[in-house]
């Protein structure tokens, strides 16, 4: 490693310039020497105290990044796979954790302000350095440099160093990429108002974050000290192929009787195996040594039996992350909810069924599209499933199984099969736990059934008629209203805040809308621009955009109570003055024949609106 060299350099650059003779007896060499001894002694002494890390390298406020234990950096494979690295490098795997430079850090820094109930940041920029002048409280005004950065998808998160060792805390504030704006961070979580803006979560980076953000994240904790270290910040190459130093060494000797390559190749594990190297990062888990992890990082390697260092969990372990059936209910949980499927339990369903890490050279789509959410091109369809589920390549088949014309939205596996009820991120994602619509599970977990959500104007009575006309599924006995009205617009008015975000999020899913009309939905949506929630405020903004009429209707999340009362009025009042189509049963989402709202029934729903706290913290 490169500190034993550094050592040397250490001591050298300490010892004095003396005549060539200097260890020759003789009084002046004899102080000489004693000199030497204590210098000696004063650097081993400060070698022994100070950490490994601070001795690398210039910046010691922020985790260090090196090489070790086998682990060599992406850097090294570039040479011989220049095509897997380019496309790991379009990858947001990449740049997950990054350090603040010109090319990594999106929010601006031009001397934006924002505040929050007092707490307040002002972002600078001095040519490559990037501060945060933080007003909080119980503190001094702080200009802090921004050292670090959490991700580049969907938002960015900003780390300091505290300047203790190499711990960082958060800037309260992150950069919401489509809004291009800064938010206080306590927004971007679906969790109850009145949760602290002050929050920088002391060094849950060094401990919880690394975790899952970066290659062979080392927390470094061990009684006073915190020497975090990263085999590569990002979550790179090693970090599902293994430490590459043994493969390359492999690859660079010319030896016959070599044996085999030390590589993992995913694709060429079990389906268990592989998935459990997505499943380092993509679950909730407890792990089985916590202390060990937090002295020394994962003893995990790829290839290896994950649940050696992972209880793999339900929700003792993550409380929040599950709906009350055990199916995982936030995003970025995958792994989970996969193995609860029989397609993985009795078959051979891994997360590279339907994601590919590298994109192929057949594939169309620029890099860009690749990256999000990182398909194959066959995964985009229903060949995803078909690839198994055989007897569907036959469209006849197909359509008697779905009962939805071949190139309906109706038809496609996923929506029946995966719907959108996990949540994170602002926004609603696919359930990755393989099941069937299912009105009695519905109502008894809170979790809606796919049907509902693509038709959005139907009740449950109506979709308990046709699971039991279409599959012979047992209709459950049903309340009057769950006849009657629509079962989203219910979820919408009267669920908690998690089943409010996931309805309203579907209020603006081009093929709910396309299935369900889109002249009625506005009134709705608009009650929740006055949420107590800031996500669902902001869930509900965006998907009032989607509606015809409101594609530039504009409104702050963030603004004060009144403003949200105007917002709303004024989206209703933009409703009332327009022309609409109704849907079949207007009474069922809750308007006359007329087309007009039945407000007194909606106020009713609202009445009985669940305030049960929800935390969704994916
Ligand atoms: C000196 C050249 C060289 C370097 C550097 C190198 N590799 Fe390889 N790698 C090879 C060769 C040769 C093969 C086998 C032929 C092939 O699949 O391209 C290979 C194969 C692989 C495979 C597929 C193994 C399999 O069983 O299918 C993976 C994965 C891999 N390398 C990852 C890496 C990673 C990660 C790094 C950086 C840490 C790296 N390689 C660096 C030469 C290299
Ligand atoms: C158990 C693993 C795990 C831990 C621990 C974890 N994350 Fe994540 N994080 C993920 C995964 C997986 C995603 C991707 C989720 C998705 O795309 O739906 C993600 C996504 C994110 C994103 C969005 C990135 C983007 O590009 O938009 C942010 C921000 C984030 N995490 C912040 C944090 C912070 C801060 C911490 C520590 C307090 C943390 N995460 C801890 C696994 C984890
Ligand atoms: C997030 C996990 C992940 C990361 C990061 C990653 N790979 Fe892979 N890699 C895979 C998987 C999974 C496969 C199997 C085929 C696939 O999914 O595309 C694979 C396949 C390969 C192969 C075999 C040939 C092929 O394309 O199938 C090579 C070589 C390889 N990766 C090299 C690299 C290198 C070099 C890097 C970093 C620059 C890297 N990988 C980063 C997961 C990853
Ligand atoms: C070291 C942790 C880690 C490993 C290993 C890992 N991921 Fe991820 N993955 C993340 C995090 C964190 C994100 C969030 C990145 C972002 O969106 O900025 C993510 C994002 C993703 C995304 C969403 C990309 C997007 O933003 O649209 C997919 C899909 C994904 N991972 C699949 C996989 C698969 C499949 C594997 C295994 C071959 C895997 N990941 C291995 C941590 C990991
Ligand atoms: C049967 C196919 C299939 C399998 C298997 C699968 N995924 Fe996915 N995954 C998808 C589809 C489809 C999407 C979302 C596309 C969309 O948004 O409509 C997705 C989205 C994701 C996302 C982005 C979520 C978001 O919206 O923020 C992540 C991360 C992810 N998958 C990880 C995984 C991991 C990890 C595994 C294995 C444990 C896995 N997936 C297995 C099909 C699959
Ligand atoms: C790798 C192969 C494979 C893939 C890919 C696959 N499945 Fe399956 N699936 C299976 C197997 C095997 C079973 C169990 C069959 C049995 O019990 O007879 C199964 C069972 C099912 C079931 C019944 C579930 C239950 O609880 O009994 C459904 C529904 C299903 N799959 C839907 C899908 C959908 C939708 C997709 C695509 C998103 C998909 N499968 C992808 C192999 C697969
Ligand atoms: C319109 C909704 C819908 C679509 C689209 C849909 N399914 Fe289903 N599927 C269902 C329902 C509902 C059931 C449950 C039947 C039951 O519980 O008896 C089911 C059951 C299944 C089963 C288990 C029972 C059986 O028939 O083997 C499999 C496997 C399955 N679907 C696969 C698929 C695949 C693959 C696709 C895409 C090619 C698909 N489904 C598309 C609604 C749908
Ligand atoms: C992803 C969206 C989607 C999902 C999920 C979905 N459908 Fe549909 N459905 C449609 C669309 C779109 C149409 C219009 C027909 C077409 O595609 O041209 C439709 C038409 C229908 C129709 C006939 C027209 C009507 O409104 O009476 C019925 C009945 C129906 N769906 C029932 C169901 C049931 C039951 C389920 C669940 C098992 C379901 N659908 C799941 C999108 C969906």
């Amino acid at each position: 490693m490169s500190e034993g060299k550094l050592l040397v350099s250490t001591q050298t650059s300490s010892f004095p310039t003396q005549p060539r003779n200097w260890y020759r007896c003789g009084r002046t060499s004899s102080k000489v020497l004693v000199c030497f001894v204590l210098v000696l002694f004063a650097a081993t002494v400060f070698w022994f105290w100070s950490e490994p890390a601070k001795r690398g390298e210039s910046d010691v406020s922020r985790p260090r990044q090196s090489v070790g234990e086998g682990f060599v950096s992406s850097q090294a494979c570039l040479e011989c796979h220049p095509d897997q690295h380019a496309s790991w490098h379009a990858s947001y795997h990449r740049t997950m954790t990054q350090l603040a430079s010109n090319e990594s850090i999106m929010g601006p820094f031009a001397g934006e302000q924002v505040e929050v109930e007092g707490v307040k940041a002002r972002f600078t920029r001095e040519g490559e350095k990037y501060f945060a002048e933080l007003v909080l409280p119980d503190r001094d005004e702080e200009k802090k440099p921004v050292v670090m950065t959490t991700g580049s998808h969907h938002m960015q998160v900003c780390w300091t160093p505290t300047g203790w060792q190499r711990e960082l805390e958060m800037v309260p504030f992150a950069y919401l990429k489509e809004d291009n704006r800064w938010v206080p961070r306590r927004a971007t979580f679906l969790q109850p108002p009145g949760t602290d803006p002050s929050q920088m979560e002391r060094g849950r980076w060094n401990r919880a974050c690394i975790r899952c953000h970066t290659t062979h994240g080392v927390p470094g904790i061990d009684y006073l000290q915190m020497h975090t270290h990263v085999a590569e910040f990002g979550i790179a190459c090693e970090a599902c192929h293994g430490p590459g130093e043994a493969h390359i060494a492999y690859h660079r000797t010319q030896n016959d009787s070599k044996g085999d390559d030390p590589i993992v190749n995913p694709a060429k594990l079990t389906h268990q195996r592989s998935s459990e190297i997505c499943g380092q990062c993509h679950l909730v888990s407890a792990m089985v040594d916590e202390p060990g992890f937090l002295k020394n990082g994962f003893p995990y390697r790829p290839g290896d039996d994950l649940s050696t260092a992972r209880h793999i969990g339900h929700s003792e372990f993550g409380e929040g992350h599950f709906w009350s059936d055990g199916v995982v209910r936030t995003s970025g949980r995958e792994f989970n909810g996969m193995c609860n499927s029989a397609c993985y339990q009795k078959g051979e369903l891994s997360c590279l069924s339907c994601h590919s890490m590298h994109q192929t050279k057949e594939d169309p789509r620029d890099a860009v599209q690749w990256a999000d959410d990182q398909l194959t091109i066959e995964a985009l369809a229903n060949e995803a499933c078909i690839q198994c589920h055989t007897r569907f390549e036959d469209t006849s088949q197909l359509i008697a199984h779905t009962h939805h014309p071949a190139d309906s939205s109706g038809s496609h596996c996923y929506n029946c099969h995966m719907p959108h009820t996990s949540y994170g991120l602002l926004k609603a994602s696919r359930d990755h736990q393989i099941d069937s619509p299912d009105v009695k599970n519905a109502l008894r977990t809170g979790r809606p059934n796919a049907c509902n959500l693509c038709h959005l104007d139907k009740s449950l009575g109506w979709t308990v008629d046709y699971l039991s006309d279409w599959y012979g599924i047992d209709p459950p006995p049903l309340a009057q209203s769950d006849k009657k009205v629509s079962a989203t617009l219910k979820l919408l008015l009267t669920g908690d805040a998690g089943q409010r975000a996931l309805a309203a999020w579907h209020m603006g899913w081009p093929p709910a809308l396309e299935a369900s009309g889109s002249g009625w939905q506005a009134p709705h949506l608009a009650m929740l621009l006055e949420d107590p929630y800031d996500a669902v405020r902001y869930i509900a903004k965006r998907s009032l955009n989607q509606l015809p009429g409101f594609e530039s209707f504009s409104y702050d999340f963030l603004c004060d109570p009144t403003s949200r009362k105007e917002a709303r009025k004024r989206a209703v009042g933009i409703w009332a003055g327009s022309a609409r189509d109704l849907p079949e049963d207007p009474f069922s989402v809750l308007l006359d024949s007329d087309g007009e709202l039945l407000r007194e029934m909606q106020q009713n729903l609202l009445d009985s609106r669940s305030d049960q706290e929800v935390r969704l913290i994916e």
